[in-house]
């Protein structure tokens, strides 16, 4: 069935990972997607890789004109903006007496001011349109409780889930429905990348940060993008129009609220 027949969606930071596996899904499903990285080349692979329904534009999501034009390039492509994702992110790790100022700065203009931002932006033509629209932004198992070495992440994920919290409710007398994914550990580059850094901060094999977090997911396995696509669909179709302000968690069991 082609829930999202039709639509119009950008999703950032989507050439690669978790956002790679959601433009799939939503072509799949039967919406035209922008694939918006700030890494224009790698958003051009995804895109001719998913094929008809897909299409690249560059995006660094901490500078606002980035913004702007990313979104009058969906509506001079697309006539409209129906759904937006708030993907892309950044990891750090560190002990907190060894935590920087360029590393909070980093997260923080990505993580929280990015997915602001971009969402604001998209409330914009969407209130315009005049139909209302879906805005899922994607939070993490991480936003639930802080972690050790992890203290910038684990706060940007607590931002963006209480940001999705009051944008919901200021937006839904819009007919704009913003709601949240709180993942738990996905595999891809993204969890190579936190490997290797725990593997400096803990002297830990490589690998073996990963196999120890493994163990410890109550569905016996990292997730693949293809386990939270449902809930991505779902969030971004008609069936969700009564959920506002929500963060769902998809994390083979991990946390419960
Ligand atoms: N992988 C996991 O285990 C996991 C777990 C919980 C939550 N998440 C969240 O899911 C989302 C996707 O995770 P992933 O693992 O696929 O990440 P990833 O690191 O594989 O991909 C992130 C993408 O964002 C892009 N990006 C970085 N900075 C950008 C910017 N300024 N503007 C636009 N694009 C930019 C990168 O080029 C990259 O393509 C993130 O929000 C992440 O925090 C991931």
């Amino acid at each position: 069935m082609n829930r999202l027949e039709g639509k119009s969606a950008l999703i950032t930071g989507a050439a690669r990972g978790i956002g790679k596996g959601f433009a799939e899904a939503y072509v799949r499903n039967g919406a035209t997607v922008a694939i918006a990285d700030i890494n224009l080349g790698a958003a051009e692979q995804a895109a001719a890789e998913i094929g008809d329904g897909a299409y690249a534009l560059e995006l660094d999501v901490t500078r606002q004109s980035s913004i702007d034009e990313a979104m009058a390039s969906v509506i001079a492509r697309t006539g409209k903006l129906d759904i937006l994702i708030n993907n892309a992110a950044l990891f750090d790790a560190a002990e907190t007496v060894g935590i920087t100022r360029d590393s909070f700065d980093k997260l923080y203009a990505v993580n929280v001011a990015g997915t602001l931002f971009t969402m604001q932006a998209a409330a914009v033509q969407m209130i315009k349109q005049g139909h209302g629209g879906k805005i899922i932004n994607m939070a993490s198992q991480a936003g639930r409780r802080g972690e050790s070495l992890v203290l910038v992440y684990c706060s940007t994920k607590a931002a963006v889930i209480s940001m999705t919290q009051s944008a919901g409710l200021n937006l839904i007398k819009h007919g704009i429905n913003v709601n949240a994914i709180a993942p738990g550990v996905v595999d891809g580059e993204h969890w190579q990348h936190v490997d290797s850094m725990f593997a400096a901060l803990e002297g830990k094999a490589p690998g073996q940060k990963k196999a120890e977090v493994e163990a410890g997911v109550p569905a016996g396995r990292f997730a693949v993008p293809a386990d939270l696509t449902g809930m991505a669909v779902f969030l971004a179709s008609s069936d969700s129009d009564y959920i506002v302000s929500q963060t769902y968690n998809v994390d083979g069991g991990q946390w419960m609220s």
